[in-house]
């Protein structure tokens, strides 16, 4: 298949643009895949309610089909079509934090095809405060299952490059609206249980939810590995984000993870293998290795969330073999950031 890539700008504005977001949305509407920029991650967007689009996403993505799929949505009021019950506190969290990056799990409506919730009878629901992803939802007629447009088991796309990498030639069309803004997916709120739980964590926080709704749960599985328990959001339990190298994250004061990782890196490269470091802008002067990723401050968790998983598929395009890591703060943003670089370490952490 011929992937056509066009280019549209954030907002949408000029007349050329919005000619090019119908033709996509068209694509949509005839049963087509088309990837798309969020103010998250790019998704990989087909018809919701058709059942054939549905099942495509899965084959282009090589994703297993028991793994759900987020329906998006474009305008607050079509969530009426697409959910059986909405609680009162789903009304307060889509007040607080819709359009934006968070996901409601909620009953399911009869109209949504078990082929997007794989089987579930709740459906994740997400109103993205992206403009252009909101028209193109719109244009493709207000319900697009968009999973994250990478491949499965890589790194979410934060840029149109890393879609091209991952997708080209397997679906219809990619739209390429320069690099996202968070950059770690959206927030999962599970609002079928008492208290609500966050079943992946994101931009809007565990904190941020509290304040709320008072208590909110974490789902265990989040920040560990061998808890012995199942995630309640499927895609959790698979393999994730994680570069082909062995990715190694190395917690303590940052002189001792310095002096450690150098130390690991001499005998890494006797060992023939190359050699990197994901590290931040206070602590990058003191590393040696082949390959070095800044990922932003730590004053900044904005940036380290934004830059996370550009820098992971670099590592892979330098075809790095090992990889260390500085930790971060599983407090606010850091949590999501943590979640993400702990399934892409498959949860090795060295604790000094
Ligand atoms: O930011 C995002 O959410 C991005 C952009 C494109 O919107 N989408 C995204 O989709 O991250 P995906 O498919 O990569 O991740 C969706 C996650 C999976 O872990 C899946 O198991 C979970 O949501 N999920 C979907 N429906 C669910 C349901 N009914 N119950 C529990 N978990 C669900
Ligand atoms: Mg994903």
């Amino acid at each position: 298949m011929k992937t056509e890539i066009i280019k549209v700008s954030r907002d949408c504005i000029s007349t050329e643009d919005e000619e090019r977001l119908m033709r996509a949305g068209e694509i949509l509407r005839m049963g087509g895949l088309v990837a798309f920029p969020t103010e998250t991650v790019y998704g990989l967007g087909g018809d919701a309610m058709n059942r054939e689009a549905c099942s495509k996403i899965y084959a282009a993505k090589g994703r297993p089909s028991d793994n759900p799929l987020i329906v998006h949505i474009g305008r607050f009021e079509d969530i009426y079509q697409i959910v059986s019950k909405l609680p009162e506190a789903a009304i307060r969290v889509s007040k607080a934090f819709w359009p934006g990056p968070l996901t409601m799990i909620l009953p399911k409506g009869e109209k949504v095809p078990y082929e997007v919730t794989g089987g579930l009878e709740t459906v994740a629901v997400r109103f993205p405060s992206h403009p252009m992803a909101r028209k193109l939802i719109i244009y493709a007629g207000g319900f697009v299952a968009a999973p994250s447009a990478n491949a499965s088991g890589r790194p979410s796309p934060t840029t149109g490059e890393h879609v091209v990498e991952d997708m080209n030639g397997r679906i219809e069309m990619i739209v390429d609206g320069g690099q996202v803004g968070i950059g770690v997916e959206s927030t999962i709120l599970d609002l079928t249980v008492e208290p609500p739980r966050i079943l992946r964590p994101g931009y809007i926080t565990q904190e941020m939810l509290e304040a709320l709704l008072g208590k909110v749960d974490a789902d265990v599985t989040m920040m560990q590995d061998n808890s012995g328990e199942t995630p309640k959001a499927p895609g959790m339990k698979y393999r994730h984000y994680a570069p082909m190298g062995k990715l190694m994250i190395v917690e303590g004061n940052p002189r001792d993870v310095g002096t450690y990782i150098n130390r690991q890196v001499f005998l890494d490269k006797q060992a023939g293998e190359k050699t990197g470091i994901l590290g931040t802008e206070e602590q990058l002067h003191q590393y040696r290795a082949d390959v070095i990723k800044c990922i932003g401050s730590r004053e900044d968790e904005e940036a380290v969330a934004r830059n996370l998983f550009a820098a992971l598929r670099e590592f892979d395009q330098e075809k790095v073999t090992k990889i260390y890591a500085e930790s971060f703060s599983t407090q606010g943003l850091g949590q999501a950031i943590m979640n993400r670089l702990l399934k892409a370490a498959g949860h090795c952490v060295i604790r000094l």
